[in-house]
């Protein structure tokens, strides 16, 4: 069965209270209204680095179909590298990194050569990297299998991608290479979400602001359940 995933990702927000609390309320949530998601639905959340053994522990004591995935990773392995959090550091708790979001590209200063060599950590620790390319043209390092679109002009805007431009994307994207899952991301919100889904090339979404809220972020599961 193809999967629709549904990538929430936190950027640097929530204190570990407020990570316990979201928890909480998605667990009532999810009670509510776990028939109506479907089983072709995979849910990850990117909490931050400092959050995610609280949110592994959470998942499993609320039973809620969650995994885990990180917001980045040292371009290096474990060792004497001050600051930074090695692939396998995590391997036990996320299955999931992102690499070069546009904000780690802008802000941090994040190149092609450092991007590469991040991919390379997180494959080598066996998990799954979430390529973040701003454009078709942006450059793809070998053994990504999972493509993350998201253009700058709609991150957390509310002007998401016309979803037949991110299909049109997605396209360009697998004629130049086989890539296994498209996702898009950039203002997705339960209105919006369905639309996305149903255009044929887009296999997720990787909502920011919207995953911050259980009922938001549940809400977007059960209509992307309807697609
Ligand atoms: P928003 O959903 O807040 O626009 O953020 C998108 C994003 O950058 C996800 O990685």
């Amino acid at each position: 069965m193809k999967k629709k995933y549904i990538i929430g990702n936190w950027k640097s927000n929530k204190t570990s209270a407020e990570v316990e609390e979201w928890f909480i309320q998605s667990k009532d949530v999810y009670e509510r209204e776990k028939n109506s998601i479907t089983d072709d639905i995979r849910i990850i959340l990117c909490p931050s680095f400092i959050h995610l053994k609280e949110a592994h522990e959470l998942s499993r004591k609320y039973n809620l179909p969650i995994r885990l995935g990180a917001q980045d990773i040292s371009p290096f392995g474990a060792g004497a590298y001050t600051g930074e959090i090695a692939a396998s550091q995590i391997a036990d708790l996320v299955e999931y990194v992102i690499i070069g979001h546009s904000e780690r590209r802008t802000f941090l200063g994040e190149n092609e050569t450092l991007l590469t060599q991040k991919t390379e950590q997180v494959l080598k620790a066996k998990l799954i990297p979430i390529y973040c390319i701003q454009d078709e043209k942006t450059p793809i390092p070998e053994g990504i299998a999972m493509v993350a679109y998201e253009p700058v002009f709609a991150i957390g805007t509310g002007q998401a991608e016309t979803p037949a431009k991110a299909n049109e994307i997605a396209q360009k994207v697998r004629q130049k290479r086989k890539v296994d899952t498209f996702i898009y991301g950039g203002s997705v919100n339960p209105d919006n979400i369905e639309s996305f889904l149903t255009l044929g090339e887009i296999d997720g979404v990787l909502p920011g602001g919207a995953s911050l809220t259980p009922a938001l972020f549940w809400e977007m599961i059960r209509n992307a359940s309807r697609t």
